[in-house]
């Protein structure tokens, strides 16, 4: 048997028979019926087997089917509301195409680290499969934006022979017996490209040896970079705006349900919307060592412990329920319950400790110092839609921006941190079109010249005031999406000591 339809196009087929290929989701024998859920990679559906003659072949195989079996199933479409999806297989035949026995990722808790090991696997659960179909929609959202805005979409090396970005986080790779790096960014290269196309942009895999695991950092990530020719600051500013407002505005078209189905709060992604606030980094100074801050912190952590208590409360109660409930199916959930809660109670915990250093770093925030991730979500937090904090201090950013013309101690930069404490997710700058300045910057960072030669030259004929910016891919996903750590947005994740599978 060959699949006829897919579950997403069962409506065009009511009271019709068609024929499904998919995977068991879950199965529930009960006497005379099966009730298969089966996915197929565009939604579920019940199938209804019921015993009878014509059934008997494989009424009693299907009976015995487990968790990932694959099956072909025929059947009579029915509408029936109360069914997931809103249709149910009324099965008239059915093939086994491969069993699944002991699947390791059962509808029971299991820790992340087992799932992530699993990943493999993990990946056919309905939670998983619907990051991935929102991270699709999103690269789709982020290329309409660009190719119908008068982009063009130049591909950047990924062999790199020298830093884009800090040479901490290089990536060295034998190349024919000289080393060459994994592209940090591809921005030095557009900065080329926006001069003989004017609006180009670059959508690929960049490295970092990030030697931290934090929930924001990923070793491998995918970032799209937008440049502009002839653009000030402020131009390459609202078109990140325009750009961030366009990306937001479809997800919601296309997946407000699948986003509700996670968990997300909608109302926080409708409020995504232009103007966006702009502060320069000496304000953002002022505001972390400011009343605001310290208020917010203290709430969180009065918050946080009042939680604490109640569910350490809980846990005692799960835990006595899960030995003296009268019945097996009563322990187990109980049990499970403990789980998630001992789980959500440890985050707070280390939440909770964290928070006195978050205030300390916040309240002495030195001028001259990059922002810290805490102050990040510090700013992010105390603004109800993204803001851009521009003209950060020369000395901790990268030596390609532009030096502000006025005050030469800053340049003309920008990050755009994202709501509700997701902290940056945007990077970008106007970019040094002065050869001296240039120049004179490459020397004091100490990079070799001669291998930013090639990049000099775009400041020797027809250097024109020009700029751009960075969207990491994974740390959008993570915002839109309202998921906390960032490695469940990627299929395979990269950090330090996770590369398997
Ligand atoms: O701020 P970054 O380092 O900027 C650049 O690379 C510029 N060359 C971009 C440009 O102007 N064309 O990185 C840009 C964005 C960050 O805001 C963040 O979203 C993401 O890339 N990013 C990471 N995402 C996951 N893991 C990491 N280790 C990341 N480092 C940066
Ligand atoms: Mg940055």
């Amino acid at each position: 048997m060959k699949a006829s339809t897919t579950i997403s196009n069962l409506k065009h087929h009511e009271g019709k028979e068609v024929t499904l290929a998919g995977w068991v989701y879950k199965n529930r024998p009960s006497g005379k019926l099966v009730f298969l859920v089966l996915r197929d990679g565009t939604g579920l559906c019940q199938c209804v087997i019921e015993k009878n003659d014509a059934s008997a072949d494989y009424f009693d195989n299907a009976k015995r089917l487990s968790q990932e079996a694959s099956v072909v199933v025929r059947g009579t479409v029915n509408a029936d509301e109360r069914s997931v999806g809103g249709y149910e297989l009324r099965v008239t035949g059915m093939d086994i195409v491969h069993d699944s026995t002991d699947y390791p990722i059962t509808p029971k808790p299991h820790g992340v680290e087992f799932l992530f090991k699993h990943r493999h696997l993990w990946f056919r659960s309905q939670r998983q499969f619907l990051i991935m179909r929102l991270r699709h929609t999103l690269i789709d959202a982020i290329r309409s934006f660009f190719n119908n805005n008068g982009f063009t979409c130049v591909d950047t090396p990924i062999f790199a022979p020298s830093a884009g970005e800090g040479a901490q986080t290089l990536f060295e790779v034998d190349y024919f017996g000289d080393p060459v790096y994994l592209a940090q960014t591809g921005q030095l290269y557009l900065e080329a490209a926006c001069m003989s196309h004017g609006r180009v942009y670059c959508f690929g895999p960049t490295f970092r040896a990030e030697k931290s695991k934090t929930r924001r950092h990923l070793t491998e990530f995918w970032m799209v970079e937008p440049e502009i020719a002839y653009a000030s600051l402020d131009e390459v500013i609202d078109v990140a705006e325009d750009f961030v407002c366009s990306i937001v505005e479809r997800m919601l078209k296309d997946h407000r349900e699948d986003l509700i189905e996670l968990g997300r709060d909608i109302t926080e992604l409708e409020k995504i919307k232009k103007p966006f606030y702009r502060i320069r980094y000496h304000e953002a100074a002022e505001l972390l060592r400011g009343p605001k801050a310290k208020a917010l912190l203290e709430r969180d952590l009065e918050e946080k412990n009042t939680r604490i208590a109640e569910l350490e409360k809980q846990i005692v109660e799960l835990e006595e329920q899960s030995q003296s409930a009268p019945k097996q199916w009563q322990k187990d959930k109980a049990a499970q319950e403990a789980i998630a809660a001992r789980e959500e109670l440890s985050e707070l915990k280390e939440q909770v400790g964290n928070i006195p250093h978050h205030m300390e770093l916040a309240a002495n925030f030195q001028i001259g110092s990059d922002l810290g991730g805490s102050d990040e979500t510090i700013i992010s937090r105390l603004h109800d839609r993204p803001v851009f904090v521009t003209h950060y201090p020369a000395g901790v950013k990268a030596f390609y921006m532009r030096r502000d013309r006025e005050n030469p101690e800053l340049v003309e930069n920008f990050d755009m941190l994202a709501t509700e404490g997701f902290g940056e997710v945007i990077g970008g700058s106007a970019r040094e079109e002065d050869y001296e300045r240039l120049l004179e910057r490459i020397k004091e960072e100490g990079l070799p010249q001669a291998d930013y030669e090639w990049y000099l030259d775009l400041r020797r004929y027809g250097s024109v005031p020009h700029g751009g910016f960075g969207l990491g891919l994974e740390r959008t996903v993570s915002w839109i999406c309202g998921l906390r750590h960032i490695r469940e947005t990627i299929p395979y994740p990269r950090m330090m000591g996770a590369v398997y599978p």
